[in-house]
């Protein structure tokens, strides 16, 4: 749910934001910056707080983060970075400013697939990558990736834009997978279905599939339950989808994660760790999936009703980080069969 903004207006939030000086940052509390909205993450560190005792500062912002910690330096109060997809968790760990998180709590709930090899990242929560498909107009109820680039759909297909980091991780999946010749073809064949140039948001695309200008579009599980529940301008446009988990061939859904970053230079590591493991924990992870309509990360705790409506979600064994090694090349093939354009 956290789009990229001009820079201008980060700086002009960040600016709004209460500062964190290191002089605040001593046993007892934890420092966090954010990309998800604090009026959403805030009951959870309160719970945190009330179990630990450990204060939650907080820094949100809906872009510049990551480069935010990097300008602090060996000074930054940062200890806990909280962010939305491979794509910036990626970049939060090319950049240079995370450390392995080390905890053997985080590696026995967290599953293998959805943590960095080396430590430095962890899946808190998923979000898959789906159809919204016309009630009216499209029968049946199950589809491959693949097949999105079957000619039968010539027309029929809305899409945002190639390059937005939720489609540069779904197209980097298929490379990981088919590798990037077979890539090229499938992803030819989507541009051949495209019904517009790719434009808009998932929420737009759901728009365009109510209007009758496709009968399917890709987006992401949360906001088909966001426009459906907790939106009621944009309520019709799910009600005229249905959402439907599409699955690689012999394969599975593709998912994505909310992640958890430890800051290289995090003042407050210890607490940092704690609040990373806490956030793993049955009632963190409830109170974050629900919050934001998403998968929680750990085995055995309920689904939001309305994600759960979806149907089974059989998610792609693939390593995310196998997924993330492929995110450069899916971005130069979008640009070579001219996605876009
Ligand atoms: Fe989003």
């Amino acid at each position: 749910m956290i789009h990229f903004r001009a820079l201008a207006a980060a700086a002009a939030l960040l600016c709004l934001t209460s500062p964190i000086s290191t002089a605040s940052a001593e046993n007892g509390e934890v420092n966090v910056y954010t990309y998800r909205e604090t009026k959403l993450i805030q009951p959870l560190f309160d719970a945190f707080t009330k179990d630990t005792g450990i204060k939650v500062n907080v820094v949100s912002a809906s872009s510049g983060l990551e480069q935010r910690i990097k300008a602090e330096g060996a000074n930054s109060p940062a200890d806990v970075l909280l962010t939305v997809d491979i794509g910036r968790i990626d970049e939060a760990v090319q950049v240079g400013v995370t450390q392995p998180i080390k905890s053997e709590v985080i590696d026995k709930i967290v599953p293998a697939q959805y943590r960095d090899p080396d430590g430095h990242w962890a899946g808190i929560s998923m979000r898959a990558r789906v159809i919204y498909a016309s009630k009216d107009r499209v029968k049946q109820d199950a589809i491959t990736y693949e097949e999105l680039a079957d000619p039968k759909w010539k027309g029929k297909i809305c899409i945002r834009s190639g390059q937005h980091i939720y489609n540069n991780g779904l197209f980097a999946a298929y490379a990981a997978r088919y590798g990037e010749a077979k890539t090229e073809e499938w992803l030819r064949g989507v541009k051949a279905n495209l019904a517009q140039k790719p434009s808009g948001g998932d929420r737009e695309t759901a728009r365009d599939v109510a209007a009758g200008k496709c009968d399917i579009g890709i987006g992401n599980t949360y906001y088909w339950a966001l426009m459906m529940n907790n939106d009621p301008d944009k309520k019709a446009w799910a009600e005229a989808t249905r959402v439907i988990l599409p699955t690689f061939e012999g394969g599975g859904t593709h998912v994505n994660l909310s992640g958890v970053l430890l800051a290289k230079h995090a003042p407050n590591k210890a607490n940092a760790v704690k609040l990373i493991e806490w956030l793993a924990g049955e009632r963190a992870q409830q109170m974050y999936a629900d919050t934001n309509y998403e998968y929680p990360v750990r085995a055995g705790v309920a689904i939001n009703p309305t994600i759960a409506g979806y149907g089974k979600l059989n998610a792609d064994p693939l390593p995310i980080s196998k997924i993330s090694a492929n995110r450069k090349a899916a971005s130069t093939l979008v640009d070579k069969v001219g996605f876009d354009n």
